[in-house]
């Protein structure tokens, strides 16, 4: 049963190119958390995706926007405001694209032109985003802004390429940005580290399968699913977490604290 957390609340949803995206989870866990909202996704993804099944599910329209574009992310913003009628309170950035990953470039090899384009995309485009924001003075007070992360931030995963960059600079962002947004708008803008997901994003890194199995068995809870995340995205833009704001939340069932965990010790001994 809905809990209709956002009643009211107004907002965008970046990144839902279909029903495995967590943006698209999110739009679904938000609607029925009471929430309206715009959605947005990058032409060619509006060309490739099946967003207009997700815009009619949820009674909302798509408005195309190429996120690392100031100009096209001003009138993404404006027009928002419009359709809702007023500002907003809520924004997801659910945003990822390395072209060397997606090229299968070594990270010994990286091609710097690929690199600096994934760089705007990944992590960016977040940037350009809150300051559209900002000087639009576009977020109600209380309002909430999150980003979507990955632990590679923090620890090597090789296979995670350039993107382990990419999501420091995000995460780095919504610490520099949240501070200006907290002191003069009371905005909060944090990022969630989300485990290992099955999506077209999360499949572009080699041997996921590998990854999210290894994931699992670590995890003492288990992976956190993309319904589980839109939950907790959901909570991260209600009233209930007012006070939370340049977090990088782990939002991965207690991976990023454990050494080791027995089922992995039991499956290296078991082959020894
Ligand atoms: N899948 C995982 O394992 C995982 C784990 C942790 C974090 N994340 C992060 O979650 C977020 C969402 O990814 P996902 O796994 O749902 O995959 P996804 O492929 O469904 O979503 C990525 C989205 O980014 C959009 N995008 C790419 N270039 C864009 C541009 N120039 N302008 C606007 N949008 C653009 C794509 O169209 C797509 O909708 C990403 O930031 C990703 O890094 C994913």
């Amino acid at each position: 049963m809905s809990n209709q957390l956002l009643a009211q609340k107004k907002g965008i949803i970046f990144g839902a190119l279909d029903n495995q995206s967590i943006a698209w989870k999110t739009a679904e866990a938000v609607a029925e958390a009471g929430g309206s909202f715009v959605l947005t996704n990058a032409p060619v993804a509006l060309r490739m995706g099946t967003i207009s099944e997700l815009a009619e599910k949820t009674n909302s329209q798509v408005i195309s926007a190429d996120a690392t574009n100031v100009k096209e992310l001003n009138a993404l913003v404006d027009q928002s405001q419009e359709i809702l009628g007023g500002k907003l309170d809520f924004v997801l950035h659910s945003i990822g694209m390395s072209v060397n990953v997606r090229k299968g470039k070594h990270y010994t090899e990286l091609n710097y032109d690929w690199l600096t384009k994934g760089w705007d995309i990944s992590a960016v485009s977040f940037h350009k985003l809150l300051q559209t924001l900002y000087h639009k003075n576009s977020m109600a007070p209380w309002g909430s802004i999150v980003a979507l992360s990955y632990i590679a931030a923090q620890r090597t995963f090789p296979n995670y390429n350039d993107m382990a960059e990419n999501k420091a600079y995000l995460e780095s962002i919504a610490r520099s940005f949240g501070y200006f947004f907290g002191k003069n708008k009371k905005v909060r803008v944090n990022t969630i580290s989300q485990s290992p997901t099955l999506t077209t994003a999360g499949k572009g890194v080699a041997g996921l399968d590998g990854f999210l199995n290894y994931a699992e068995k670590m995890s003492p809870l288990g992976n956190a699913t993309a319904e589980e995340c839109a939950n907790y995205t959901v909570s991260l833009f209600s009233d209930l977490t007012r006070k939370v704001t340049l977090q990088n939340l782990y939002h991965d069932g207690g991976f990023s604290n454990v050494g080791v965990s027995q089922e992995i010790i039991d499956s290296l001994e078991d082959n020894k």
